[in-house]
């Protein structure tokens, strides 16, 4: 069973927030039950929330289809779809995915009574088929894309072996449709025989690398070795890393990453231990309307997430937190973003644009 899967009728979701400990899945078939699931971290990762918003976008249609008029049915369709998108603001997927189904609803709208007949009925089952198909080639391109990245990733380590990678958060197939960005180079290197070990940051605070990264690399079979966040530079200083891999919630033109808190300080203890620092990330997650990393909207999150762990209480009452989900990693920092186009290097302004362009021309 996937991580996310369509029946047609249902989303069926595996609940992240109970792994390692429990298998737990969620039926949705209410788009209100996915936005709680995006919201509370059953569904993460940026594309597995992108692919999770298309299936929920259909759940969504179909209800507000069943609403008064035809402008009542579309305004009801905008009001869900701005809802939705507004569960996590940081990773761009989302917005994204929301976007090209609203696009395709837009198109829908437009075609609605051209033909000046009255046959609003047969546009709007038109248009629910539509939507849902849409939904499925998000899910079904995610997946394509995940094997291209993995493939273009693993190019960078052409005639290496032993290779120790470390990690931050969970960039795998539980934060995609498919066998992950981060984690599907990573299991191309393993594949190909190139790969040693694994570090996995714990990735505090709700601990995506030691939940949902060991737990998967682990059932794979592939090397995998846990470590703290504060451990990372000690295991960087004993020469035990040869490369960091991450994945984004958003580029942006320059080439600044956002990804899980911690990844920057990760990234800044590559440069200083002269390590390469290389984040893999699909087109979707490029951010073509801004330029530097500071115009990026952080989620700041509930600050139970780090007064307290599963229900269990670890700091006073009433202590003031600092809990954004995700910082930015300047390009500088960036020795290379993988993508399912090929491997991107700086001058990132120029190297992005040309991934843009070839992108639109296609
Ligand atoms: O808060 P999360 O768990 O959704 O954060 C996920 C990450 O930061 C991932 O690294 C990122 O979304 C890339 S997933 C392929």
């Amino acid at each position: 069973m996937n991580s996310i899967e369509w029946n047609g009728q249902a989303l069926i979701l595996l609940d992240q927030t109970k792994l390692p400990v429990s298998e737990e899945y969620i039926h949705c078939t209410d788009w209100r039950q996915v936005a709680e699931a995006i919201k509370m971290l059953r569904v993460r990762g940026a594309p597995a929330i992108g692919v999770a918003a298309g299936y929920a976008l259909v759940l969504a249609a179909r209800e507000a289809a069943a609403q008064g008029d035809r402008d009542e049915q579309f305004t009801a369709f905008f009001e869900f779809a701005n809802t939705l998108k507004a569960t996590r603001p940081t990773a761009i997927n989302l917005a994204w995915a929301v976007e090209r189904v609203c696009t395709l609803v837009r198109t829908c709208i437009e075609n609605n009574g051209n033909d000046g007949a009255d046959n609003h009925a047969v546009y709007l089952a038109d248009c629910l088929d539509r939507i849902e198909a849409e939904a499925i080639a998000i899910n079904e391109e995610d997946l394509a894309l995940n094997r291209a990245m993995a493939k273009a990733g693993a190019r960078i380590f052409e005639g290496r072996r032993g290779l120790r990678i470390l990690t931050h958060c969970n960039a795998g197939a539980l934060a995609t449709a498919g066998i992950g960005t981060a984690l599907g180079v990573i299991r191309e290197l393993h594949a190909n025989g190139q790969l040693s070990m694994v570090y996995a940051d714990e990735t505090r605070p709700l601990l995506q690398g030691a939940r949902l990264t060991t737990f998967e690399l682990h059932q794979d079979g592939i090397p995998v070795t846990l470590l703290t966040d504060n451990m990372a530079a000690y295991a960087m200083q004993q020469g035990l890393i040869d490369a960091v891999i991450v994945g984004a919630d958003r580029i942006t033109t320059e080439g600044d990453v956002a990804n899980k808190i911690g990844t920057y300080g990760v990234a800044v203890l590559a440069k200083a231990h002269g390590i390469p620092f290389y984040v893999a990330a699909p087109y979707s997650t490029f951010d073509f309307t801004l330029a530097s990393g500071k115009d990026i909207p952080i989620e700041i999150r509930d600050s139970r997430e780090v007064t307290h762990f599963q229900g269990c209480q670890t700091a006073p009452d009433g202590v003031p937190v600092l809990n954004p989900a995700f910082d930015v990693t300047p390009h500088e920092y960036v020795s290379a973003i993988i993508t399912e186009a090929g491997v991107l290097y700086p001058d990132y302004t120029k190297s992005i644009a040309r991934l843009h362009k070839e992108v639109q021309e296609r």
